[in-house]
């Protein structure tokens, strides 16, 4: 089998097969030898020896009062964006995580005090969703809102707690979508969102989107085309995972305008609001001025991806409509989490500047990428800065064709591997290929753009919620193997 093959024993502990591999590699490292056996120990930088070296040369940042510049090593800690890519593609050694929307960098120090004081009471049981604690929470939140965004509308008595942003959502659709109704989104889209329509047994009705100058935008003839009354809801994504759109107040209008004719609820994922590239702006839905367009929506958000926070597992949403949140709530079975709680509440209430430096950081980080992958990586190709998100969303289709994907995903897909969890088949792509191709290459793990939907094909996504050292490490080396595939 070629050496690209996914599944391929590429490399094999003991001489084993591939799957015998991983099963035993699990089983036989603690975290230690992990780290030892990918060359890192804890305390050092959270790169590959090629990168350590590539990353003096890197960009500085400029003097903030927080330090997002030096790498924090996040191996070992069984992290999905570091750890699993090194684990699962058998790299070898890895320069860069860049796929979950998760960052690297440590969350701002008045929740390390926050969580630091909690722990002194060594007893974790259940919390009352209606005593000072998370009440302040949810008062934080509304403040945090009002001031940064302009949101006047947030109701305490109508907004929920839950565990996630996928299961708020969840919790809607249970109540709004029959089994095999249909969801309306605009494509590419956050991969999360097709595991939303399996969970609720429901189907993706996807519209491509266009690029228009390097960006996409809405095909809203399309858009409607597809409103047929089986789409009882559009998961709108605002800003826009992958792409990185921030969509204006008139495209919002539009779009909530067209689904309350169609009588289709709009569940707006706002969890990545907190990154907005300068020049840009983030509309959240509920401030669109028709308020029957409010009325027809639920807002969905979390403190997670904004303060390196997503594993503590806490969430909220609001709706100005009672009903649309008595269909939330009905169908949100989620208990609060602690450490969850307590890392919000810290977070809306002392993380502003921290926040405003990290948002100036990350705006900088895609400027960094878009520049050096224009100037020096011509097999990949991005379009306009992405206006919002830490994400960037990269055409790969030169790479597939130089390594010839299609052909090395057909080749696998003759002998299919079943997964475990659903006994199906799973069907490789070309995007895969390419995905593989970089974690063994470049030994830079990212999202193939196959689980973004329509318009996912030829596509990658890059996660920079990292240090620039980092970002540029990774960028050098994707450079140095794209350079030698296309003298090849
Ligand atoms: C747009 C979007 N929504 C939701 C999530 C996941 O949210 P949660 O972990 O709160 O369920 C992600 C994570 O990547 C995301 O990008």
């Amino acid at each position: 089998m070629h050496p690209l093959v996914r599944y391929a024993p590429v490399k094999t502990l003991k001489g084993t097969s591939m799957e015998t591999n991983r099963r035993s590699f699990i089983m036989e490292t603690n975290r230690r030898s992990f780290m030892m056996d990918t060359g890192m120990t804890a305390g050092v930088l959270a790169l590959g020896p090629l990168a350590a070296s590539l990353a003096a040369t890197a960009p500085a940042q400029a003097a903030g009062k927080f330090d997002f510049d030096t790498p924090y090593n996040r191996l070992g800690t069984d992290s999905v964006k570091w750890d699993q890519p090194l684990r699962e593609r058998h790299m070898g050694h890895i320069i860069a995580g860049m796929t979950t929307a998760d960052m690297d960098f440590k969350c701002p120090p008045a929740i390390t005090a926050a969580l630091a004081k909690r722990i002194q009471h060594e007893n974790w049981g259940y919390m009352d969703m209606n005593s000072p604690g998370p009440q302040a929470f949810k008062k934080g939140l509304i403040d945090w809102n009002q001031k940064r965004y302009g949101i006047n509308n947030i109701n305490p008595e109508l907004l929920g707690i839950t565990t996630g942003v996928h299961s708020g959502i969840i919790a809607t659709m249970r109540s709004l979508c029959p089994p095999g109704s249909k969801v309306l989104m605009a494509t590419p889209i956050y991969s999360g969102f097709y595991g939303d329509v399996r969970a609720t047994k429901t189907v993706a009705e996807e519209s491509l989107m266009k690029q228009v100058n390097g960006r996409y935008e809405i095909d809203w003839e399309d858009f409607e085309r597809r409103m047929t009354p089986d789409v009882k809801v559009s998961i709108l994504c605002n800003p826009q995972n992958p792409t990185g759109r921030a969509w204006t107040r008139e495209e919002l209008t539009k779009y909530g305008e067209l689904c309350l004719k169609h009588k289709i609820v709009v569940l707006s994922d706002e969890i990545h609001c907190d990154f907005i590239s300068k020049g840009q702006k983030y509309v959240p839905f509920a401030t669109l001025a028709n308020k029957d367009v409010v009325n027809n929506s639920v807002t969905y958000k979390s403190a997670s991806k904004s303060f390196s926070l997503p594993g503590m597992k806490c969430a909220w949403f609001f709706t100005t409509n009672p009903t649309l949140y008595r269909q939330t709530v009905d169908n949100n079975r989620a208990d609060l989490s602690t450490l969850g709680m307590i890392g919000m509440q810290a977070a809306y209430a002392g993380g502003q500047e921290w926040m405003t430096e990290c948002a100036a950081y990350i705006d900088g980080n895609h400027e960094f990428t878009n520049q050096y992958i224009k100037a020096n990586i011509p097999m990949l190709k991005v379009g306009a800065k992405p206006e919002g998100t830490y994400l960037a969303w990269v055409d790969i289709s030169q790479v597939a064709d130089k390594i010839n994907a299609k052909k090395l995903a057909d080749d696998m897909n003759k002998n299919p591997r079943i997964n475990a969890r659903t006994g199906m088949a799973v069907k490789a792509t070309p995007e895969d290929m390419v995905n593989f191709w970089f974690a063994t290459n470049a030994y830079v793990a990212m999202n193939s753009g196959t689980g973004y939907g329509l318009g996912g094909q030829n596509h990658m996504r890059m996660n920079l919620g990292t240090s620039r050292r980092t970002i540029k490490a990774a960028l050098d080396s994707m450079a140095a193997a794209c350079k030698k595939l296309q003298s090849a």
